[in-house]
């Protein structure tokens, strides 16, 4: 039996997993928040992860009908993310491992989210028998990575993006439309009643060879076009055409560069996790495009693709059993931990 904290950035999130099973999972988002801000202030992100630490994991253990003292081990997010806003997971879970005198998993929340797409079904549990070597998405507002995962626990990096992430795209491109923070799913909503045809957006690297990503130049290819065209966010259907047409420019980019990685690593399966794989668009064009080239595609539950404790727990237990190393007892937090 095995608790996970995560609080890496607005969503303070705990689970219980046990044998690939996750037994419960609370999330508190604190979206609401910070959209008054615009953006998550980090400052109060860590106020509201002390305060609301205690209560969710209680929840979650209410939930899994378990007590602290059955607890096997303990988990939490130990990078990347907001210096003080990890701290307040990673602190809470040492000292609880030091009480109970149990391991305590560090565990990276990139990595985590490779494992998601993993964790379906009701009740919900990794389905690790069924696993195949992968390339996996993982877009969110603070990361965009392409990675090839060749076994549990074993991956490499094949590209990132060189500036901003696909989310921090549709945010910001939301911001300049009018829209509430975060902008994603406000997008994604308008851009249903759209034409993606409507309007010319660049697709940046999408023929290059490499597998990076960027997204600055669309995000200012749209604030020009908007100087261009005052007052066009006011009317209901060019806003339409012209959030269907950013969200378009950045699922190609997307969905093209992902099933072009997993062709050329010759793997026969697609993976995807993080807020943006919420996106309806960026599912369709995946699930198009795997089709096209005779791809299995994994898609993480679109409550499982926002940050969560479940996927932290399921990979911190796996490297329990699989005999990991331990976080040492005055291990810190990893700020800009990046993934190898
Ligand atoms: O994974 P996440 O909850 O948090 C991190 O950034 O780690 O991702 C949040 C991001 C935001 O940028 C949000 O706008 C985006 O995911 N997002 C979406 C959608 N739902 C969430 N973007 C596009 N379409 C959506 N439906
Ligand atoms: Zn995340």
């Amino acid at each position: 039996m095995l608790l996970a904290l995560e609080t890496s950035c607005d969503e303070t999130s705990a689970a219980v997993v046990h044998q690939g099973r996750v037994v419960s999972n609370v999330v508190s988002s604190q979206i609401r928040l910070h959209a008054e801000y615009g953006g998550v202030v980090p400052e109060l992100a860590t106020r509201e992860h002390l305060r609301n630490l205690l209560p969710v994991a209680r929840e979650a253990l209410s939930q899994a009908g378990v007590a602290v003292n059955q607890l096997d081990a303990v988990a939490a997010t130990r990078g990347p993310g907001l210096p003080a806003a990890l701290r307040a997971g990673f602190n809470a879970a040492q000292t609880l491992a030091f009480t109970l005198r149990r391991p305590l998993y560090g565990i990276h929340h990139h990595e985590a989210h490779l494992y998601s797409p993993w964790i379906q079904g009701t009740p919900l549990a990794a389905q690790f028998d069924q696993f195949q070597p992968n390339v996996s998405l993982i877009v969110s507002g603070g990361h965009t990575l392409l990675i090839l995962v060749t076994a549990p626990l074993q991956h490499r990096v094949l590209g990132g993006t060189l500036d901003d992430a696909a989310g921090e795209c549709f945010d910001k491109t939301a911001k300049l439309l009018g829209l509430p923070y975060p902008g994603g799913p406000w997008v994604d909503r308008l851009a249903a009643e759209g034409n993606p045809q409507a309007f010319d957006f660049p697709r940046p690297l999408l023929t290059d060879p490499g597998h990076d990503f960027s997204f600055s130049g669309l995000k200012t290819s749209v604030r020009y076009f908007l100087q261009k065209h005052p007052g066009l966010a006011e009317d209901r259907k060019a806003l339409c055409d012209l959030c269907a047409s950013v969200q378009a420019a950045i699922v190609e980019v997307l969905a093209a560069k992902t099933v072009r990685a997993a062709r050329q690593m010759g793997v026969s399966l697609v993976t995807a996790s993080g807020g943006v794989t919420c996106n309806s668009g960026l599912r369709r064009e995946l699930e198009r495009r795997c089709q096209r080239h005779h791809l299995e595609l994994r898609l993480a539950a679109p409550s499982l693709c926002t940050d969560n404790a479940a996927m932290i727990g399921i990979l911190a237990e796996r490297q329990h059993e699989a005999g990991m190393a331990p976080s040492s007892p005055d291990a810190e937090v990893i700020p800009g931990w990046s993934l190898e």
